[in-house]
């Protein structure tokens, strides 16, 4: 059974397939985190359907994975058997499997859709996995400014929302909205080096949508 139930259904529907990498994670990437050897050792969290994967790959750095649907992990390790040991099913709240330690942990959209105690249990596996001077790049964590935000219902705590009745949530389960604050709190073990807002709201067509979400670039000091 997979951990991430909303998920699997998700991708099994063939909703959500991202196959082509994000340009914000690229970009934060490339500033921040250029890989400089062939040893270096990036882990993503909820890898999904494996936007990032061949990014990392065309920078022939050691890649790591962990995802909550079994379904797609079972679809990627098709597509890259190269990485069948470093492609978990998993709960990357819980565990972060992989032994060593790493000089990147990337996550597009993936540790918000978890709520608040989940997200600190994991951020502080993720500190402890980290080499002195590694990178944590967050992107699309979704932002207390994001209009769908009042679609949901309040659950866990109070940046946590659910049950979203349309929208871009929909039929995907617990979604966190995040302010300035509450992130710079979560991330309070690491020195934040960037911090972003983006906010997009669509003109033509036209649309009602305000989306809002943070990317953020960390890293560990000691
Ligand atoms: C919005 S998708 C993003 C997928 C991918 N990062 C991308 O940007 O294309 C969120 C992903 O996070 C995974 N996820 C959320 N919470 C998780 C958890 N606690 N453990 C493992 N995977 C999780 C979901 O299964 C889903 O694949």
């Amino acid at each position: 059974m997979s951990f991430c139930e909303e998920w699997d259904v998700t991708y099994q529907q063939g909703s959500q397939m991202s196959v082509w990498p994000w340009s914000d994670l690229v970009s934060l990437v490339m500033r921040y985190a250029r890989p400089l050897s062939k040893e270096f050792r990036v882990l993503e969290l909820g890898c999904g359907a494996g936007a990032n994967i061949r990014f990392f790959r065309e920078l022939g750095v050691q890649y790591y994975g962990i995802e909550g649907s079994s379904h797609i992990v079972e679809q990627l390790k098709k597509r890259f058997p190269e990485l069948e040991n470093q492609l978990v099913a998993g709960d990357f709240t819980k565990e972060l499997f992989f032994e060593g330690d790493f000089d990147l942990i990337v996550d597009r959209s993936s540790l918000t859709h978890n709520p608040t105690i989940d997200i600190r249990e994991c951020l502080n596996m993720a500190f402890d996995k980290m080499k002195s001077g590694a990178k944590f790049i967050g992107i699309d964590w979704f932002s207390m400014e994001h209009s769908d935000r009042h679609k949901g219902r309040p659950v866990d705590d109070d940046y946590t929302y659910t049950d979203f009745s349309e929208g871009q949530f929909s039929g995907i389960g617990k979604v966190h909205f995040s302010d300035a604050e509450h992130l710079k709190d979560v991330f309070k073990r690491f020195n934040i080096l960037h911090l972003e807002q983006k906010i997009y709201q669509r003109v033509i067509p036209k649309t009602e949508l305000k989306f809002a979400s943070w990317n953020l670039v960390a890293e560990k000091m000691s």
